[in-house]
């Protein structure tokens, strides 16, 4: 029988997760479970890449790994683990370090957005090399499938022409990693501006929802949301970029059709409209927050995140030594 596909994600262990980083990324995490091989990583190598408090990470990184357990991922099925307690993720960012281009890594978006201005002098040597690593990740348990929103696509990009160049060079070591991008809920927009992404790095609070919000913010957060002209809740992402957010969101949330929020709507307004979206988001968190809440003071999630370490070390381990061997490095037989 065919080898299940093995996926492989990451997500930054911030203590903060939004509406985007579920209905973009998790929610498929949680999904694939089912009928794929899963990989799941907290990746806290790649929080470094900005400042961090020690104290606050570490509380970050049980609390990502909480709300993982409580929106669904099965430890029995999925390798959950924290990216740093796998050191071979570091060995291989290095030697693929060794085979990217200055003039690549430039070019990442998200690099150009996150330095700003001020690309050399102050800037970390990390937040350049950033997608290296996230490769590294990937390569590391020759996944075939990632699943991201859309913000990640060059980044994945990256991963796979790094594959294919060290394929040519040193013999077939890795696949050629594909993303997984769905379609509604891949670049869930801020709510005050929804012409940029939801992201938690903005200024606003109003701009995101989090998993962690309470009824009162997810109601005052929904009200206040930017909206389009005109009053009719119709998707349609050129002419009602707000309205076309909240749409996409309402629908993911309740897993009702687009198309039959908008028959409900119709002739109603968008007063009525966000009020019902900030009840049914509010009902979708409250399942979750309970779950959170239990895993996070249960001493099984160290278990857990030990286990998974322990597995992705097994893979891990096995599949440095093939790279390390392609490359000529070292002494120590495959086995
Ligand atoms: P991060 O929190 O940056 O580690 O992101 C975790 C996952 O959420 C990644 O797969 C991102 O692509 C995804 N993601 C982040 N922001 C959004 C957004 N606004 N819409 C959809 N997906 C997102
Ligand atoms: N860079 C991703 C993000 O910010 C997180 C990440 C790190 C990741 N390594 C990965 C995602 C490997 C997919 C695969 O969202």
């Amino acid at each position: 029988m065919e080898r299940m596909k093995r996926v492989f994600s990451g997500i930054q262990p911030s203590g903060l997760v939004h509406l985007g980083n579920y209905l973009g990324a998790l929610r498929q995490w949680v999904l694939l479970q089912d009928q794929h091989e899963c990989l799941y990583c907290i990746v806290d190598l790649h929080a470094i890449t900005i400042p961090q408090k020690p104290k606050d990470l570490e509380l970050q990184i049980r609390q990502t790994a909480a709300l993982c357990l409580a929106i669904g991922i099965n430890p029995e099925r999925s390798i959950l683990f924290v990216q740093s307690d796998v050191s071979e993720h570091g060995e291989l960012a290095w030697i693929l370090s060794c085979h990217a281009y200055m003039g690549e890594l430039r070019r990442m978006t998200q690099f150009k957005d996150k330095s700003g201005s001020n690309q050399e002098e102050s800037i970390g040597a990390g937040l350049f090399n950033y997608p290296v690593l996230m490769a590294a990740d990937i390569l590391l348990y020759n996944a075939q499938a990632v699943p991201v929103g859309e913000d990640q696509r060059q980044h994945l990009e990256l991963s796979r022409d790094l594959s294919r160049r060290f394929n040519n060079l040193y013999g077939d070591v890795f696949y050629v990693p594909e993303p997984i991008i769905v379609k509604a809920g891949s670049r869930v927009m801020g709510l005050d501006d929804p012409l940029k992404k939801m992201s938690k790095s903005a200024s606003s609070q109003y701009n995101y929802i989090t998993l962690m919000d309470t009824p009162d913010q997810i109601r005052a957060k929904i009200k206040v949301a930017v909206t389009d002209s005109g009053r009719e809740i119709r998707y349609d992402e050129g002419q009602k970029p707000a309205i076309s957010n909240l749409l996409t969101i309402f629908s993911l949330v309740t897993n009702r059709q687009i198309a039959a929020l908008e028959r409900d709507y119709e002739g109603k307004g968008y007063g009525v409209f966000k009020k019902d979206l900030g009840e049914a988001v509010c009902e979708f968190v409250r399942p979750i927050q309970k779950e959170y809440a239990k895993r996070l003071d249960d001493p099984a999630l160290d278990s857990i995140l030990s286990q998974g370490a322990s597995k992705a070390s097994d893979l891990a381990r096995r599949q440095i030594k093939i790279v390390k061997q392609a490359l000529g490095l070292g002494f120590s037989p495959v086995h």
